[in-house]
């Protein structure tokens, strides 16, 4: 028995921020994001729309393009870095009660952006293993609440918006989900982190300020990170299935920054036309970046039964991790 991606489902908060919105509230310019990152517009999400919010709208045209009903779902994973509360209750549980998903367990997975890898292997692996039938996997990011508008080094990269899959048996030889490669090197926890609230630099009320809690990064200790590991991991997953590169139709990569995405290509002699990027309008959206970009690629009859789809993610903790996708 396997398990395939039935089908996929995104929501973007409609309000859209240009580069040049942006100029005109911190120091920074439309022709520097541009070129160091690839980005043009990010969307952002109002005050009071929550990260449940918009994953509760992806969820919705993931199942409603699966022909199952809330009621079908036995787990629902969403993966976030921007959680509706911090640490409990899990944000999968808020989706669980507005989608109606009566029958479904519900819980968060935490591996900043792969975490939507880690999540889709987490679901076949319970499919695989006969503990659920229909599961839900939600990335869903309010990454523009969390940023500090401060630090032009990292408010410049970031946007909100939810991707979905569902997660089924597989009805046949051809649609199905390879394992993952799913990794880790938490020596490099602090490079990419929300500093404060939790327990190890906790609340101190008085002292503590938003932007002690918001988004940090080490861009370049990141960058070079992640250039190494994304082509490691499309090598070793082109390698381990006994493919070449012809044999896959699309590599479907964390939208961080195209200049990680062409480095790599690079690298691999591997032409950057195979890549399915869309950062340019949606900035780097975390763990719902890939479901993103798989939902858009499908909506624009670019991906069908048979392509195989090279997924993969690194982020936060620091975690990577990717995956080939029999769609
Ligand atoms: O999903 C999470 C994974 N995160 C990522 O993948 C991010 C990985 N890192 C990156 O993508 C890149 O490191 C950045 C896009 C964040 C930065 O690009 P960079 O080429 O590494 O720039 P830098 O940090 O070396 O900064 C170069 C210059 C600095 O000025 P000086 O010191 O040379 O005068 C920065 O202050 O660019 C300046 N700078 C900016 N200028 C205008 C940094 N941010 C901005 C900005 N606008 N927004």
């Amino acid at each position: 028995m396997n398990a395939y991606i039935r089908s996929v489902g995104a929501f973007i908060p409609e309000k859209r921020v240009t580069n040049d919105d942006l100029s005109k509230v911190m120091d920074t310019s439309d022709e520097w994001i541009k070129s160091h990152t690839g980005i043009e517009n990010r969307h952002v999400a109002e005050i009071g729309v929550t990260t449940a919010d918009l994953a509760t709208k992806a969820a919705k045209v993931a199942l409603e393009r699966a022909g199952l009903t809330a009621e079908d779902l036995d787990m629902i994973i969403l993966t976030t870095a921007t959680p509706d509360y911090i640490g409990f209750p899990a944000t999968a549980c808020i989706v669980q009660d507005k989608l109606g998903a009566t029958n479904a367990g519900a819980f968060d997975m935490v591996a900043g952006c792969t975490g939507f890898i880690y999540a889709i292997d987490n679901a076949k692996n319970m499919i695989i293993a006969g503990t659920a039938k229909n599961v839900l996997v939600v990335g869903s990011e309010v990454l523009t609440q969390v940023s500090n508008m401060q630090d032009r080094d990292t408010a410049v990269l970031f946007g909100d918006g939810s991707g979905a899959v569902i997660i089924s048996e597989s009805l046949d030889d051809e649609s199905y989900m390879e394992h993952a490669i799913l990794k880790s090197d938490g020596s490099g926890a602090e490079v990419l982190m929300r500093k404060s609230g939790g327990i190890k630099y906790p609340f101190v009320d008085g002292e503590t300020t938003f932007n002690d809690t918001a988004l940090y990064m080490e861009g370049q200790a990141v960058y070079k990170f992640a250039v190494k590991v994304n082509t490691e991991l499309i090598k070793e997953l082109i390698e381990r299935s006994n493919l070449t590169i012809n044999d896959i139709s699309w590599i479907i990569p964390h939208q961080a920054n195209m200049r990680i995405l062409q480095a790599a290509a690079k690298r691999l002699k591997i032409p950057i036309e195979k890549f399915y990027f869309n950062l340019m309008e949606y900035a780097n959206t975390s763990s719902a970046s890939i479901p993103i970009a798989m939902n858009e690629a499908y909506e624009k009859g670019k991906i069908k039964k048979g392509d195989k789809i090279l997924l993969t993610g690194f982020g936060a903790g620091l975690t990577y991790g990717g995956t080939i996708i029999n769609w």
